[in-house]
């Protein structure tokens, strides 16, 4: 029987039968905006709020100041509680960055890691604990290392990386075959702003909904609509960024 852990995101859990694989690792990409970091704080304070989950908040993008007016901004008002109560442990860049090398960061969460009280984990993101790295080699290793850790302490992980969702422009990186499941965020500009959609378009051991959907970011975080789009990502019209 497979376990689920749910998002609690409107929406998500729906298109995803129920919820993220428990223990696995999900990648979340998209540029700049698109909500990836919101996607995360939410799934991580959702995670305390509903579900009586204690999650930990790798940021190597924010300090710990920025991510709570984030989520204040955006209604998570008991964020501040939940980090002082140690529901929700921040690492952010501060910490993150302040060790020269991705071994040592890891050191430093490892305790926390192995000691059963979390279950839920974000690292924000992807794409800047890669900079530690030297080679592809070195980076696939430590990808490799660091989801066999998380999965053997048994959390449900999050990723986010910078990558857009146009295909076939956009090279599919090493990390989407690394991870266990792939969700897309993609945004297209309108007359009046943005229009936003979600693709879960990986989820190992789950029989998912591919469609694309589309979602807003508002007040409470992000809402996944029930009604798949008739978005194309090969473009005619919409064109994704
Ligand atoms: N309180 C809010 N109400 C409505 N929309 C909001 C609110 N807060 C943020 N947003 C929207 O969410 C977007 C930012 O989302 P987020 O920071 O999660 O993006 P991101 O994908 O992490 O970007 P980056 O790659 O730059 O880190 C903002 O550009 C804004 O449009
Ligand atoms: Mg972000």
């Amino acid at each position: 029987m497979i376990e689920l852990t749910k998002t609690g995101i409107d929406g998500l859990d729906e298109i995803l039968n129920g919820g993220i694989v428990k223990n696995s690792t999900t990648l979340v990409s998209g540029n700049p905006g698109a909500g990836k970091s919101i996607l995360g704080l939410q799934f991580i304070y959702n995670g305390v709020d509903q579900f009586d989950e204690k999650g930990i908040y790798l940021s190597f993008e924010e300090n710990e100041k920025d991510l709570r007016e984030a989520a204040e901004s955006i209604g998570f008002d008991k964020w501040p509680d939940y980090v002082e109560s140690g529901d929700i442990k921040v690492y952010d860049k501060q910490v993150l960055l302040r060790e020269n090398d991705f071994s040592s960061s890891l050191e430093l969460l490892l305790d926390d890691l192995e000691d059963d009280e979390y279950d839920r984990l974000v690292l924000d993101s992807l794409a800047m604990f890669e900079l530690f790295f030297e080679s592809e080699r070195e980076k696939r290793t430590y990808l490799l290392k660091f989801t066999d850790i998380l999965r053997e302490n048994e959390l449900t992980t999050l990723m986010t990386n910078e990558q857009g969702a146009v295909f076939p422009d956009t090279e599919i990186g090493l990390e989407n075959y690394l991870t266990d499941g792939n969700i897309y965020l993609i945004q297209t500009p309108t007359d009046s702003g943005v229009n936003r959609y979600l693709w879960v378009a990986k989820m190992r051991k789950q029989n998912i909904e591919t469609d694309i959907y589309p979602m807003e970011i508002d007040w409470g975080g992000i809402n996944v609509h029930e009604n798949a789009s008739a978005f194309s990502m090969m473009g005619e019209g919409d064109s994704p960024i």
